[in-house]
This record gives structure tokens, C-alpha cells and sequence, in this order.
């Protein structure tokens, strides 16, 4: 089974991404990871992540496609993060009617701005991948990560005055999207503003029945 994570910035896309794919298997592909990683080595990324900015669609597309036609994506895969504009929603259908794979759910999670705002701004992130928030998802050891005790830092793009810029794209080139994957009959409603855990209980009941 293969799905799609949509969502405001803040929804708990990465949140939930990181407990499905633990849950079901499923090959997790983020593209904000996928860039975050990349932007150590390029300059234009990095300032486009940092201002909250998107990441040009052949750029995107074409890391994608790659990613794709690797062998381990046929157990299942969780796209996160992609597509982001109608171009890439139609390139990627391109891009799997080629290898011959259907998504089988658009998930989308939806919270109101001031919430996605609120959960942004505490998120506090460890270089081994794991997330926390300041107040709804605090680490153990204030600024310490659990699993592997390193430092906990704040992402760029989580500064205030990136967040609603971030926000500001996301409504103009993201957003649209909802329609055309509802017009798929694909789309699935979720209540991001529910726990951590009502949200993913909701998604996993989703995935045995869809
Ligand atoms: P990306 O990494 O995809 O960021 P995003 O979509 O902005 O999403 P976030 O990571 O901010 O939020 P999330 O929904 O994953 O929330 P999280 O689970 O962390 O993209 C980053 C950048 O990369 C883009 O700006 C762009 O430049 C580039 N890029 C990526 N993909 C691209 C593409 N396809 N095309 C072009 N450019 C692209 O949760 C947030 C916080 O809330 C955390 O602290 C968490 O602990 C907390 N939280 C989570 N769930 C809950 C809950 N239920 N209740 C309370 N708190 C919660």
C-alpha cells in the first residue's frame, strides 16, 4: 500500500510519518529530509529552506523519480512533504503510471494556522531525526534527546518570521492540491488539532480498511 501525508507546516506530518512507517513497514520518503540532508553540501537549498521558500519542481521531481526506482519502495511507501504543487502532483502521476504503482489514500492532515504556528515554534529537533515540542512533546531532560542524549536545536526555518512565510506558501502553491486529490477521490479528512496519538489511531484504522 502506498499513501500520501499532506499538510499545513505543523500539522505532525513528520509526527505521524515516523509511527506509520514503523507500524506498517512502509519506506518513509520525506523530501524536507531529503533536503535538509542535501543542504550541508548546496548553497541554494540551504537558502531556500532557510527563507521557507520551495525547492524548484525539477529539482524536486527529479530526486524524487530516483528514489523511486529503488527496489525497497515496492513494500509500500509514505510520501511526506511531496507533491507540493499541482506540477508536481501531475508529475508525479506521471511518474507512477511509468513504474505501474497507485496511491491508495491522500491523508491530510489539517490544523488551523495559530496551532500550526504555536506547534512550530516549540518544535525542537535532534540530529538523529527525532522531533520534540517545548510543550506538548517534551523531551525527558529539557534540550536533551531521549534517544541518544545529544542536544536539541531549533530548525532555521522555524524562526518566527520564516513560519508564516512558510504558511503564506503553503496556502498559494500547496493547498490546491486538497482539491485535485478529492476530485481523485483519494482524499481523506484528518482532525490534526487531536493528540499525537487520536490522529495516528485514526490513521492506522484508515490503513486496514482503504
Ligand atoms: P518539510 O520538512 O516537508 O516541512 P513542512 O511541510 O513545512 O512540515 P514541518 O516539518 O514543518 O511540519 P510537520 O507537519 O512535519 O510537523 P511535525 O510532525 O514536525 O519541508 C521543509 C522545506 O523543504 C520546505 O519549506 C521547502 O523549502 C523544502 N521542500 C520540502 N519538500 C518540498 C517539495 N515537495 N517541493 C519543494 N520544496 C520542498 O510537528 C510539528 C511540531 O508539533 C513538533 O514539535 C511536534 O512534536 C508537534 N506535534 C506533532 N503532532 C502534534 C499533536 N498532535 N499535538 C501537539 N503537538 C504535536
Amino acid at each position: 500500500m502506498n499513501y500520501i501525508l499532506m499538510g499545513p507546516p505543523g500539522a505532525g506530518k513528520g509526527t505521524q510519518a515516523k509511527k506509520i512507517v514503523e507500524t506498517f513497514r512502509m519506506v518513509h520518503l520525506s523530501t524536507g529530509d531529503m533536503f535538509r540532508k542535501a543542504k550541508k553540501f548546496d548553497e541554494v537549498i540551504s537558502k531556500l529552506l532557510a527563507t521557507g521558500q520551495l525547492v524548484p519542481d525539477e529539482i524536486v521531481v527529479n530526486m524524487l523519480k530516483k528514489r523511486l526506482e529503488k527496489d525497497d519502495v515496492r513494500k509500500g511507501f509514505l510520501l511526506d512533504g511531496f507533491p507540493r504543487t499541482l506540477n508536481q502532483a501531475q508529475e508525479l502521476d506521471k511518474m507512477l503510471k511509468s513504474e505501474n504503482i497507485k496511491i491508495d489514500a491522500v491523508f491530510f492532515i489539517d490544523v488551523h494556522f495559530e496551532e500550526a504556528v504555536k506547534r512550530i515554534s516549540g518544535r525542537r529537533v535532534c540530529s538523529c531525526g527525532a522531533s520534540y515540542h517545548v510543550n506538548f512533546i517534551p523531551s525527558k531532560v529539557a534540550g536533551i534527546c531521549d534517544a541518544c542524549r545529544s542536544e536539541l536545536v531549533q530548525r532555521n526555518d522555524d524562526k518566527e518570521n520564516v513560519v508564516k512565510d512558510r504558511l503564506g506558501v503553503y496556502e498559494k502553491q500547496t493547498k490546491p492540491l486538497v482539491d485535485y486529490y478529492d476530485k481523485a477521490g483519494l482524499l481523506v479528512n484528518i482532525d490534526g488539532s487531536k493528540s499525537e496519538d487520536e490522529v495516528f489511531e485514526r490513521i492506522a484504522r484508515l490503513m486496514g480498511n482503504v
